[in-house]
């Protein structure tokens, strides 16, 4: 898929594409009167509703795809326009139709940002695994944006970044195991830093890991011949001269993405059943996804300082795997007692969550496909969130909302925290029935003093068993934009404050 933003009154595609809702059409204003009459004549004579896309009618001699963006149940209105857009990106491939124009001239900057992301979405495909690759049909879409021609452009230059951040992710995490490893992981991330200006890393193999002390990743990894290691992405926005200008943030907040990287879940000792296994080829799905997000961040060189940690092992079964009922000290010292091997992801997140306050974050957001629970919970539409700041909270979901991705807030119920206490060492792995708290109650034990902090479990988004929405069978992508957004929002408002003069180096949520 090639799109051109242009700014003509009609474009000059061989097809012209309308998007409506009901019986209005939108996003209209370049059309020629006698264009006007003829669509309002088309979209009148439809029966009432349930309203179906169009397909090519004759509108002042130029063929029109007419595609509904009505809202449906459960969905906002950006985010069905997001689907309408990658129905007709996929209707126009299969009619092989070279160019099609889109009417956006009146479109808000959000709603043109969600029509390209549906174009985008349209456009992936993961066929590394088939033996022919099916050409695509490549088809142009040209964009006719009318007065706002300029900036859409830039926010197409936005979009096109984020969404190489959205495939990178997705390539990752429908990778196979065996050829995904933690090593490859990292081969993958070494490469990223190299090409992305401003992003350094920093690896840990196993014994660096066992020398420094953490030992969630050596707990977990020690059973498999593939070593674990640990990867400290970082780039530093906040100086950046680009965007920032002269209201460079002075404040001292530091964003940390710490992601779960089991790049396969056995279960290992406690083992999984065969028919939940073949998923767990998307346990690395938090990691691949914080990856992504570092790497459009620091692309789009926002104003802000932003790290990430990738939490990398795989859970398997050897003479060395880690036995039920063993005990280790973590990276801040309590003793954890591993009460379920496939309990492994919070075990690597202590970790992660160590070395996010040991390079000094301000706000932590961790990424883990962490618990069944969870997928019972919400299923794959919606993210459990849990935070211990309430304006991090709020700004959260607000940022899912934008980005068309959907989260709920969860508990950090104290009165399931006794739960985790263990006989002979401070916590075990296992706590209360419910175990999407218990897993997060977990996680606190380890998030560093003073620190706002969220735990995002997307064991249910990450990756789907079916097609949803504008996603094929796999992984979704879940998460990407909302953190990106995440550290748009707040380097914008450390800018607004560093303009006002009267900041306090706190951070205030934004309502979306
Ligand atoms: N990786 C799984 C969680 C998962 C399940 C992710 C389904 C995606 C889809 C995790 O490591 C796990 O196995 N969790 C256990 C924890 C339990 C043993 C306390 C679970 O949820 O069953
Ligand atoms: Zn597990
Ligand atoms: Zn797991």
């Amino acid at each position: 898929m090639k799109t051109n933003i242009v700014s003509t009154a009609t474009g000059k595609a061989n097809v012209s594409a309308l998007f409506f809702v009901k019986k209005s059409v939108q996003f209209s204003n370049v059309l020629s009167e006698n264009a006007e009459k003829q669509v309002e004549s088309v979209l009148n004579g439809m029966e009432d509703g349930p309203f179906e896309d169009l397909e090519l009618l004759e509108i002042d001699g130029q063929s029109t795809l007419f595609v509904n963006a009505a809202k449906e149940r459960g969905l906002s209105s950006l985010d069905h326009l997001r689907m309408a857009a990658f129905r007709l990106a996929k209707k126009a491939c299969k009619r092989q139709i070279p160019v099609v124009s889109i009417m956006l001239a009146d479109a808000a900057p959000e709603q043109f940002k969600s029509i390209l992301l549906g174009l985008h979405y349209a456009d992936y495909k993961f066929d590394a695994y088939k033996s022919k690759q099916k050409e695509a049909f490549q088809v142009t879409f040209e964009l006719v944006a009318g007065e706002h021609t300029a900036e859409f452009k830039k926010i197409a230059e936005e979009v096109a970044v984020e969404n190489k951040a959205i495939v990178l992710a997705k390539n990752l995490i429908n990778t196979s195991s065996s050829d995904l490893t933690p090593a490859e992981f990292v081969e993958n991330a070494n490469t990223i830093a190299k090409y992305t200006p401003g992003l350094s890393i920093k690896v840990r193999n196993m014994k660096q890991l066992e020398k420094e002390g953490f030992m969630g990743h050596v707990t977990v990894g020690k059973g498999s011949s593939h070593e674990p290691y640990m990867i400290t992405l970082s780039y530093d926005g906040s100086k950046s001269s680009k965007k920032s200008a002269k209201n460079a943030r002075t404040s001292a907040d530091h964003l940390v993405f710490v992601g779960k990287g089991l790049t396969f879940d056995t279960g290992g000792l406690c083992l999984k059943p065969p028919k939940s296994m073949p998923e767990m080829i998307s346990d690395m799905s938090g990691a691949a996804t914080v990856l992504a997000a570092i790497q459009a961040i620091a692309t789009l060189e926002l104003p802000i300082k932003v790290s990430t940690v990738c939490c990398l092992a795989e859970n398997a079964i050897g003479n060395k795997s880690v036995l039920p009922g063993d005990i280790f000290t973590a990276k801040n010292g309590k003793t954890v007692m591993v009460d379920n091997t496939d309990a492994e992801g919070r075990l690597v997140l202590s970790d992660g969550l160590a070395e996010a306050g040991l390079i000094g974050a301000t706000h932590i957001v961790d990424l883990a496909t962490l618990t069944g629970a969870m997928v019972r919970a919400l299923g794959y539409a919606v993210a459990g969130f849990f935070s211990n700041d309430d304006a991090l909270a709020l700004n959260v979901i607000n940022c899912g909302e934008a980005c068309c991705e959907k989260f709920w807030s969860m508990p950090l119920e104290e009165e399931y925290a006794d739960a985790l206490k263990d006989h002979f060492a401070d916590l075990k792995n296992t706590g209360s029935d419910a175990g999407a708290i218990a897993a997060a109650l977990f996680l606190q034990e380890f998030v560093p003093e003073d620190t706002a902090w969220t735990h995002w479990d997307i064991a249910g988004t990450a990756f789907v068993n079916k097609a949803w929405k504008y996603t094929e069978y796999g992984a979704t992508g879940f998460g990407v934009q909302t953190l990106i957004e995440l550290a748009r929002r707040m380097s914008s408002v450390a800018s607004e404050d560093a303009a006002n003069e009267d900041t306090d180096g706190e951070y205030v949520a934004v309502e979306a």
